[in-house]
C-alpha cells in the first residue's frame, strides 16, 4: 500500500485523536537497555513504522517486547548483544539512540553509521563528543562506530548545538555514570521531559527545569518502570493544519497546548480561526478548528523547541501555497528539507527556494497531481495539499509517511476526506 488518492475539495469535519508521540517513544524505547534483569512498561505507544523498526532492533539485542493495543512491554536480560544490525540503523536514524545505554551500562556498544529520512547531512558528532568526555573510547572503522568505556564518568558537557538525540542518548549514559552529569545548552523538546519521567521511574535523579540545563545524578542500579508517551505535537499539528486548509470545522483531542504554541501563534498571525479547550471532566485539552478563509502571508523560521518545528515546516509551507500574499519560511536545521517544493509546483503553487528560504506565492487554486514523498514530512505535505487542491493527488512512496502517522487515510476519512490507498504493482 505505498501510494495514496486523495480526491480534494472537502471541508473536513468531525474529531480526530492525536497519536502517542513517534518522537518520545523512540528514545524512550532505547532506554530500556539500561534496565538489566527488569521490566519497563510504555503506554499510548503509537502503532507505526519507526516504532516496529525500534522493536526489531531491541529484540535483536536480546529484550522480550510484547504489545497489546497501545501497550508495549520491554522484558530486558542480564545480557544482551551490544552490536546493532546495519539493516535496521541504516533504516532509521533514531537507532543511534541506543548508543548512550548501551556503553553506558554494559561497556560498549557497535553501531552503523546511522541512516533514515533523507532531510540532509545528518551527524551524531555532539552525541560521540559527551560519550568521549564521560570516559567512553571512541573509534570510527569501516563506517561503524566502535565505542567502549569500564565505566562512564559524570561531567560538565556543553552542546555545541541543542541536538535533541544527542541530550537524550547523554541523559541515558547519565544514568549510569559514576556522579553527576551536567549537560548545557540542551534540547528542550516536550519530548526530552518524556525521557526524564522515564528515567526518574527507574529511580534516577534527573533534574530538567526547562532551561536548556539538565542534570542527572548517575545510579548503580535501576527499577523497573512504567510510564505514558505524551501526545505527538507534529501529528496534532498537521490535522490542524489539514482542518484549517480545507475550510473545516474539526476537533483535534489529546493535545498539550504549550507544546504547540509555535504553529499556534503563527496560524493566528495568519488568520485562522480556532479555540483551545482546556481539560476539564475527564475531558482532554483539545483544539477546535473553524472555518475562516484565506490565510494571510506570513514569515517563519525553523529553530529547536519552543521555536516552530522543522517537522512542522513542510506542512506549513503546504497550508501557505494558497495564503493571500508573500510569505517566507526559513529552514535553519535541516538543509535539504525543501524536496516537497518541486512537488507542490507541480500542484500549481509557486514556490521558490533560495538558499535556506522558501519564497511562497500564494495562488488561487492548487490542482491535483501525482507527487512523490522523498521523506516523512513531506509526504503529510502532499497529503495536505491534495486535500485542498481541485481533483484527484496520488502521493506515491507513502511508506515514508507510515513512519510516522499512524492509519493517517482512516483518520481522514473518517474526517469526511475522500482518501485511499493502493497498491503500486
Ligand atoms: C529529532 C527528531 C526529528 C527532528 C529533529 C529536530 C527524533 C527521533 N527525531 O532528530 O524528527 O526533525 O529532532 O527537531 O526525535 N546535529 C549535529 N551533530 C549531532 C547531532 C545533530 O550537527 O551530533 C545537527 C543536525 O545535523 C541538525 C541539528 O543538529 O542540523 C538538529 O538535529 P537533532 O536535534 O539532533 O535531531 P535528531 O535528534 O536527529
Amino acid at each position: 500500500m505505498n501510494k495514496m488518492l486523495v480526491r480534494g475539495g472537502t471541508p473536513l469535519k468531525g474529531r480526530v485523536r492525536t497519536q502517542g508521540a513517534k518522537n518520545a517513544a523512540l528514545p524512550i524505547m532505547a532506554s530500556c537497555l539500561l534496565l538489566k534483569g527488569q521490566k519497563m512498561v510504555l503506554d499510548n505507544v503509537p502503532d507505526l513504522q519507526d516504532i516496529d523498526t525500534m522493536t526489531e532492533l531491541l529484540r535483536s539485542m536480546g529484550v522480550v517486547v510484547a504489545r497489546e493495543g497501545d501497550s508495549m512491554e520491554f522484558d530486558v536480560p542480564e545480557d544482551v548483544s551490544c552490536e546493532a544490525p546495519e539493516p535496521l540503523v541504516r533504516k532509521m536514524r533514531a537507532s543511534s539512540l541506543v548508543l548512550g545505554p548501551l556503553v553506558a551500562r554494559y561497556g560498549r556498544a557497535i553501531l552503523p553509521m546511522p541512516g533514515g529520512c533523507s532531510i540532509g547531512s545528518r551527524p551524531i558528532d555532539l552525541h560521540l563528543k559527551g560519550l568521549i568526555q564521560m570516559g567512553a573510547k571512541v573509534e570510527m572503522r569501516g563506517g561503524f562506530v566502535h565505542a567502549s568505556a569500564d565505566r562512564l564518568r559524570g561531567r560538565r558537557i556543553y552542546l555545541d548545538f541543542p541536538s535533541v538525540g544527542a541530550t537524550e542518548n547523554l541523559m541515558m549514559a547519565a544514568a549510569f555514570a559514576m556522579g553527576e552529569t551536567i549537560i548545557e545548552n540542551t534540547a528542550r523538546e516536550p519530548e526530552i521531559d518524556n525521557l526524564a519521567a522515564v528515567l526518574r521511574g527507574m529511580g534516577v535523579k534527573v533534574d530538567t527545569e526547562g532551561t536548556g540545563c539538565i542534570r542527572v545524578g548517575g545510579v548503580d542500579g535501576f527499577r523497573s518502570c512504567k510510564e505514558r508517551v505524551i501526545p505527538d505535537r507534529i501529528e496534532a499539528c498537521t490535522y490542524i493544519l489539514a482542518g484549517v486548509m480545507t475550510g473545516g470545522e474539526i476537533t483535534v483531542e489529546d493535545v498539550v497546548p504549550e507544546h504547540i504554541d509555535a504553529l499556534l501563534a503563527k496560524l493566528e498571525e495568519a488568520g485562522a480561526s480556532f479555540s483551545v479547550s482546556a481539560a476539564k471532566n475527564g475531558a482532554e485539552n483539545s483544539v477546535a478548528v473553524h472555518p475562516a478563509g484565506k490565510l494571510r502571508p506570513i514569515s517563519i523560521k525553523t529553530m529547536p523547541f519552543p521555536g516552530f518545528p522543522t517537522d512542522l515546516q513542510p506542512q506549513m509551507v503546504a497550508a501557505l501555497t494558497k495564503a493571500g500574499g508573500v510569505s517566507f519560511v526559513e529552514e535553519n536545521l535541516f538543509q535539504a528539507r525543501f524536496s516537497y517544493a518541486a512537488e507542490l509546483n507541480r500542484m500549481g503553487a509557486d514556490i521558490d527556494i533560495k538558499g535556506n528560504t522558501a519564497v511562497i506565492k500564494g495562488v488561487d487554486r492548487l490542482d491535483g497531481a501525482t507527487v512523490s514523498a522523498a521523506d516523512l514530512r513531506a509526504g503529510a505535505a502532499l497529503i495536505l495539499a491534495g486535500l485542498a487542491a481541485e481533483g484527484v493527488t496520488r502521493v506515491e512512496n507513502m511508506e515514508y509517511v507510515f513512519r510516522g502517522y499512524d492509519a493517517i487515510d482512516a483518520k481522514l476519512r473518517a474526517l469526511g476526506a475522500d482518501v485511499v490507498l493502493e497498491a503500486v504493482e
